[in-house]
């Protein structure tokens, strides 16, 4: 039997990473020979770390906070949507030293919403809450699938207003400060901010939601995350955290590097009930 094929997930943290279980999984269904591990980079080794692994014959990386911007310098060639987010969460190793940077966390947003709970984007409103790389992944593949508007709201205004002028060439995509989030209800809440998990502070008006308003929260964890928590005292009708993008953009980057798209529905119903 020859060598396993070999991938890995660099981040730090990355201990906490499901990666690995998902990308086991997928193997396991398309009978692909290869091996995913953890990586934990130090902060200021980045590089190293990744020039390290590519010399033990890695074959590609998925790259985690906080490093999708170094993973994004770091490439040789980039797709459009990896310049477009100018970060990247997938690398492959090539000959010669290559390394291809792609982005694939806002395709599995996308495909989590429309394929797995039927959601159309299509002529909908969307108001997304902070802008930082989380935003700024999504936002190219959400305008892609022509909403009516995206709104970006966020508490450092010029952050909002810098991302909306990059990506205003691909649709309809305003910044706002938060004292500024219009107050009427929209199709769509995204949280892309950091404070899902940690803070219960709260700072969104709580009109943007109603009954016929699905939230989506960036962040996963097990239990509700404090932005679905708060979402749900307003009744809407659907609240999502980022289990399903996550395995989703897995996907994505297994077909990248294994030329096939694994099915995701097992692998998400372990993971929701475990
Ligand atoms: P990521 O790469 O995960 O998006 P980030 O770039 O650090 O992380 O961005 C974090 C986002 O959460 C930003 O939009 C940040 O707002 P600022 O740009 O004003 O810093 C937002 N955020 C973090 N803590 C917040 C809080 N307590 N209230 C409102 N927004 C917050």
């Amino acid at each position: 039997m020859g060598v396993m094929d070999r991938y890995a997930v660099i981040g730090n943290p990355v201990e906490h990473s499901l990666s690995p279980i998902i990308h086991a999984a997928f193997a396991k269904q398309t009978q692909q020979s290869m091996t995913y591990t953890k990586i934990l980079a130090p902060l200021d080794r980045f590089s190293e770390t990744v020039l390290e692994f590519i010399q033990q014959g890695g074959k590609g990386a998925n790259i985690t906070l906080p490093f999708k911007t170094n993973a994004f310098t770091l490439a040789t060639q980039h797709s459009s949507l990896a310049m477009q987010a100018r970060a990247a969460n997938t690398l492959v190793f090539g000959d010669n030293h290559s390394i291809f940077a792609d982005s694939t966390d806002g395709l599995g947003l996308v495909r989590d919403l429309t394929h797995n709970h039927s959601f159309k984007i299509k002529k909908k409103t969307i108001i997304i809450l902070g802008a930082g790389g989380a935003c700024q992944t999504i936002l190219g593949p959400l305008l892609q699938a022509s909403p009516t508007v995206v709104h970006i709201a966020n508490r450092t205004k010029q952050k909002a207003i810098d991302i909306a002028k990059q990506f205003s060439n691909l649709g309809s995509v305003h910044s706002l400060g938060l004292d500024e989030i219009e107050k009427s209800p929209y199709d769509l809440v995204i949280n892309a901010t950091s404070i899902g998990l940690t803070s219960n502070a709260v700072v969104w008006p709580s009109n943007i939601i109603d009954q016929h308003t699905w939230c989506y929260d960036l962040v996963y964890a097990k239990g509700d995350t404090s932005f679905i928590s708060w979402a749900k005292t307003f009744h809407p009708a659907y609240c999502l955290d980022g289990l399903g993008m996550l395995i989703e953009q897995a996907a994505f980057s297994f077909y990248i590097w294994r030329g096939v798209h694994p099915d995701t529905q097992p692998i998400y119903k372990l993971l929701k009930d475990s």
